[in-house]
């Protein structure tokens, strides 16, 4: 048996797979679990296109130093995602009948078939909930969370978030040149599923008048009035930032037609609000869709930072004989906490945050008041 060149623990097989959607700093991960596993001399195989690549043996490759190499600054993941890839539930095609099948136990045994000692996984929720049913079957699962949403409980921080919020940033500075132009009122619709970090932090770093978050319902009184405001201040634009999943005092939040069975997607309240806005106040509104932009693009220095030290403390994890946790952020230290428990809260915006409190200070509307 191959020893390990740094310690005395065997050599071992690694399974690594990306999972759900796409998020800046993926590759990063990526290279820095490949990097440091094969420094103790074990090999970590990439598996393609989520976990059912397992399953086809031209989707699992030995990944060596040069597959990860000049990867730690680009978006995307070099193995390629899908969140269609529930192994408990996956979809079979039209053409093949439709409908769903599971087809874990082929998952688990392709697994052990390979000689994998340890699988690690990097994704959101929805992907870590499969790895820890997986787990349950006896794949021994090491998680790195991922999301931009950053709505991740055991994790003060999730790679990718960095990113949105400077992409979401730079999107608001420039709408403000515009927005002051033309005397009109923006709202930009970000992404962050039913938490709303990414609109609260780009909005506050932006300087937007109006931030809106699912976890502060509004009124469109309330938002009329803020602007009735500037504009009565002879500040004749605004610029609103609202989070996908924002929603109204007692209304419910848009959703966009499933697809296949999908959970389905939010989208549509910048659009909204903009009608509703300008049939209130009269004021000229516009609105935009952010969109899959802010899940590309380079990772920020924090994010690539933040990748790499969860891909290194997976690995360390596998060293220590540790399964079946996640790695995490907390208190500015890397580390790991049980995959069960990671993934049983999502984390939402507290309502005593004091970044909501700041941009109160400054007069921002969170469309409640
Ligand atoms: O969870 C990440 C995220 O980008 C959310 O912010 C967004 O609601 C969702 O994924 C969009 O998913 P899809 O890739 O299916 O469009």
């Amino acid at each position: 048996m191959i020893q390990s060149s740094k310690s005395n623990s065997h050599a071992k097989k690694i399974g690594l797979v990306t999972g759900g959607g796409d998020c800046p700093g993926l590759n990063a991960v990526i290279r820095s679990v490949v990097i440091s596993a094969i420094n103790l001399g074990w090999e970590v195989y990439g598996i393609e296109r989520g976990f059912e690549g397992l399953l086809h043996r031209n989707r699992v490759h030995l990944l060596n130093t040069y597959d990860v190499r000049g990867i730690i600054h680009t978006g995307g993941t070099i193995l390629g995602t899908t969140n269609r890839g529930n192994p408990f539930k996956l979809q079979v095609p039209a053409d093949g009948g439709g409908g769903v099948v599971d087809i874990s136990d082929k998952v688990v045994e392709q697994f052990h078939h390979l000689g994998l000692d340890s699988l690690v996984v990097i994704g959101g929720d929805g992907t870590l909930s499969i790895a820890s049913d997986l787990a349950r079957k006896g794949i021994p699962v090491i998680g790195v969370p991922k999301t931009i949403d950053n709505d991740l409980m055991a994790t003060e921080m999730t790679f990718g978030f960095s990113t949105a919020v400077t992409t979401a940033t730079e999107a608001i500075d420039k709408l403000h040149a515009t927005a002051a132009s033309h005397e009109r009122v923006m709202i930009v619709e970000v992404m962050g599923r039913y938490a709303g970090w990414i609109a609260l932090y780009s909005g506050v770093a932006g300087g937007a008048d109006v931030i809106l978050i699912p976890e502060i319902p509004y009124q469109l009184e309330s938002i009329a009035r803020k602007l009735h405001d500037r504009w009565r201040r002879k500040r004749n634009f605004a610029i609103i930032v609202a989070a996908e999943g924002a929603a109204p005092v007692g209304g419910q939040m848009i959703f966009k037609a499933s697809e296949d069975g999908r959970e389905p997607r939010l989208g549509g309240i910048a659009e909204q609000l903009a009608v509703d806005l300008n049939k209130l106040t009269g004021y000229e509104t516009r609105s935009l869709v952010l969109g899959h932009l802010q899940r590309g693009g380079q990772p920020t220095p924090a994010d690539r930072l933040l990748a790499t030290r969860f891909g290194a403390a997976a690995v360390r994890a596998i060293e220590c004989g540790k399964k079946n946790v996640m790695v995490a952020y907390q208190s500015s230290a890397i580390t790991t906490v049980p995959l069960e428990e990671a993934i049983s809260k999502r984390k939402q915006v507290p309502l005593d945050y004091d970044v909501i409190r700041s941009a109160r200070d400054l007069g921002v509307s969170f469309g409640d008041e």
